[in-house]
């Protein structure tokens, strides 16, 4: 399948699935997060050596899947394989542990990973890094902004150029909320 057709199958599947959610606090179908993760993963596959760019593609338009729809492993398994599957598997968060674990954890699960999942990591937090919520407090606009350097810190290595893109993002970002 040439890796067009792979997306058009990839993004239908996951529009479907999403069907009415929106991003929070918006009017905006989610697929459009789901299809700008995947937009940061193209132009980042360009720059990045020996990168798998239809594993990345799929893993960045499925990611949300497992954590925000009623979709199954094996069902994303028989339609996507085992990679994907694994990938999406580790982007998702463990809802049962405590509230402040599940990042650490995710992380650990992420980093042994390959680096195209890794990216998705990166990629998606560079897509949320957008204007918060009115009803966000001011700790939670800063927690966000800790969880972003966390990010950063954990898999800068894995992407540079994604690295670097999320920093910026996350640089800018420090006007959303007051520095203690
Ligand atoms: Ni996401």
């Amino acid at each position: 399948m040439d890796i067009q057709t792979l997306y058009q199958k990839t993004i239908l599947f996951a529009a479907e699935r999403h069907g009415e959610q929106k991003i929070p606090c918006s009017n905006i179908p989610y697929i459009v997060h789901v299809s700008n993760v995947c937009m940061e993963i193209i132009f980042a596959a360009t720059h990045t050596n020996g990168f798998d760019l239809p594993l990345a593609m799929q893993v960045a338009l499925l990611h949300d899947i497992l954590e925000d729809t009623p979709t199954t492993e094996n069902e994303l398994e028989t339609q996507f394989g085992v990679a994907v599957t694994e990938g999406v598997k580790a982007l998702t968060k463990n809802e049962n542990l405590p509230k402040a674990e599940q990042m650490p954890d995710s992380l650990r699960r992420i980093r042994e990973q390959p680096k195209e999942i890794r990216a998705v990591k990166l990629a998606d937090r560079i897509t949320n890094l957008q204007p918060p919520p009115d009803y966000w407090t001011q700790e939670k606009i800063r927690q966000y902004h800790l969880d972003s350097i966390l990010i950063y810190n954990t898999l800068k290595d894995e992407n540079t150029f994604l690295a670097e893109r999320l920093l910026n993002e996350s640089r800018m970002y420090k006007k959303y909320f007051i520095a203690k």
